[in-house]
């Protein structure tokens, strides 16, 4: 088999952890409605249900950074595996809430893993000149596990029976065992296995991944490997000055990847087509399947182009545009009255845009640069905290939106229905614009172009003091 072959379909099947990723954030939203009757909750104990999962994801990622380093990246990718299928299991059976609580506090933990042990062993078996794409494999299965999400939802969701949100985490179960069935059949990450000092397993790996080049990069790994010997990988290393510029660029990236606020459109597009006037139906379907479709299509159009333009052309391309498609949604929303059924349309062409610049760029990108920034010795270390602070930020937005709409609407803009005012999330828009606006600034400075250059290159860049604007690929 080709060796380009043999990587493609590693990096396939690891990333099938991004479509569990996808697949479980995406599953509760059609599920709530049905299981909120079965089990009469409030809405706060629902709440409190989707909050369980981000506690997970923020728990996972702050416990197994640690643990990947120690047992290795294929292990903790089976045992994510497992995690999934059980966690699948135990909320489609839970016989109340208190058990579904702690079930999607399983597959939180699940999540909250895989984000970054999956795109950390893809980027660790991956050839320099196409790692961009592969990684970001990881980021096109997150898409696709959402919206497979939202069509398994409306193809379970049964107004006569209230126990159909059963079935809906159920399904979860498939995706999981191919995962676990698949990762069987993979092997180690052979930059972890070096590092371990198994050099022959790794030589044998890297045969099949690199062909020619093998042998030069196993002297490139082991002879960084030989100078940080004896220093161990903890917490307090990512304090030290090697790890200071990686540290930033992680959390600041990840603080962009959600701080531009796409998860409000990702959780909430049918309220927020809603707020823009159109009817529930069609704003629950042109929500969840077309905002799905637009973003795994755009992803795709990224995976293309990231090892050609390189990450810093994607990133400039997709920030701009999201300023310009966030004030324009704003502008729509500002002009509802006057604009009419045309507004409505502007809403949602808008909105679709803002997706697809999120999806050629700091979408995958994020993931992409947190595999790739930190020295071999804190690699899992450093991405469980860029995994950390997506849950953290994500946190924070998810959870300050319909507040924030409130509180930066527009005096003079609100409607009033049935006595009950609606305001206008303009606003809020124009904040994630300027966000998306201050992340362009940010970039210029912290995201480096990583295109085409080995990770023990990126690794020296740093160690030399390198600016992160500064590094280039030395072989062009
Ligand atoms: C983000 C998620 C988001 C998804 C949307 C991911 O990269 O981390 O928070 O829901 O993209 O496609």
């Amino acid at each position: 088999m080709k060796n380009s072959v043999y990587v493609a379909i590693m990096a396939t099947v690891a990333a099938m952890g991004g479509l569990l990723f996808g697949f479980d954030t995406g599953v509760i939203s059609g599920a709530i409605p049905f299981l909120q009757r079965d089990f009469g909750i409030s809405d706060s104990q629902v709440e409190l249900l989707t909050t369980m999962g981000l506690l997970g994801a923020v728990f996972g990622a702050l416990v197994s950074g640690n643990i990947t380093e120690r047992i290795g990246r294929r292990r903790v990718i089976l045992s994510v595996a497992v995690i999934f299928s059980a966690g699948a299991l135990w909320a489609g059976l839970a016989p109340d809430t208190a058990q579904l609580m702690a079930a999607r506090f399983l597959l939180g933990i699940g999540i909250g893993t895989a984000s970054f042990s999956v795109p950390l062993y893809i980027a660790e078996i991956s050839p320099a000149r196409n790692r961009g794409a592969l990684v970001s494999l990881f980021q096109l299965m997150i898409t696709l596990g959402i919206l497979v999400s939202y069509l398994s939802d409306l193809g379970f969701a049964d107004e006569q029976n209230i126990k159909c949100w059963k079935p809906m985490f159920l399904v979860g179960v498939i995706p999981a065992l191919i995962l676990l069935v698949g990762m069987f059949f993979m092997p180690e990450s052979p930059r972890w296995l070096l590092s371990r000092g198994r050099k022959d397993e790794a030589m044998r790996i890297l045969l099949r991944t690199e062909g020619d080049s093998a042998a030069q990069t196993v002297d490139s790994i082991v002879s960084d490997i030989e100078k940080d010997r004896g220093n161990s990988s903890s917490w307090k290393d990512l304090l030290g000055k090697e790890a200071r510029m990686p540290l930033l660029i992680a959390v600041g990236i990840m603080f962009f990847q959600q701080c531009v606020g796409i998860n409000t459109v990702m959780y909430y597009s049918p309220k927020i087509f809603g707020m823009a006037g159109f009817d529930s139906t069609v704003a629950a379907i042109a929500a969840s399947a077309g905002v799905g479709l637009v973003n795994l299509l755009a992803t795709l159009v990224s995976v293309y182009f990231v090892d050609r333009l390189g990450r810093r052309r994607l990133f400039f391309l997709g920030m701009g545009g999201m300023v310009v498609s966030l004030a324009a949604l704003a502008a729509s929303f500002l002009s509802m009255d006057t604009l009419g059924e045309s507004g409505r349309i502007f809403t949602v062409v808008c909105t679709f845009l803002y997706v697809i610049f999120y999806a050629i760029s700091i979408g995958p990108l994020g993931w992409l640069i947190i595999s790739e920034v930190f020295p071999q010795k804190l690699r899992a270390l450093g991405s469980s905290i860029g995994s950390l602070s997506v849950w953290v930020f994500n946190c924070v937005v998810t959870f300050t939106f319909f507040k924030l709409i409130k509180l930066l609407s527009i005096p003079g803009t609100e409607t009033v229905a049935d006595g009950q005012i609606s305001y206008n999330p303009a606003g809020v828009f124009l904040l994630y614009a300027a966000v998306a606006a201050i992340g362009i600034l940010w970039g210029w400075f912290f995201v480096p172009e990583t295109k085409g250059v080995p990770l023990e290159d990126i690794e020296k860049h740093w160690k030399s003091g390198g600016l992160p604007r500064k590094l280039k690929n030395g072989h062009n």
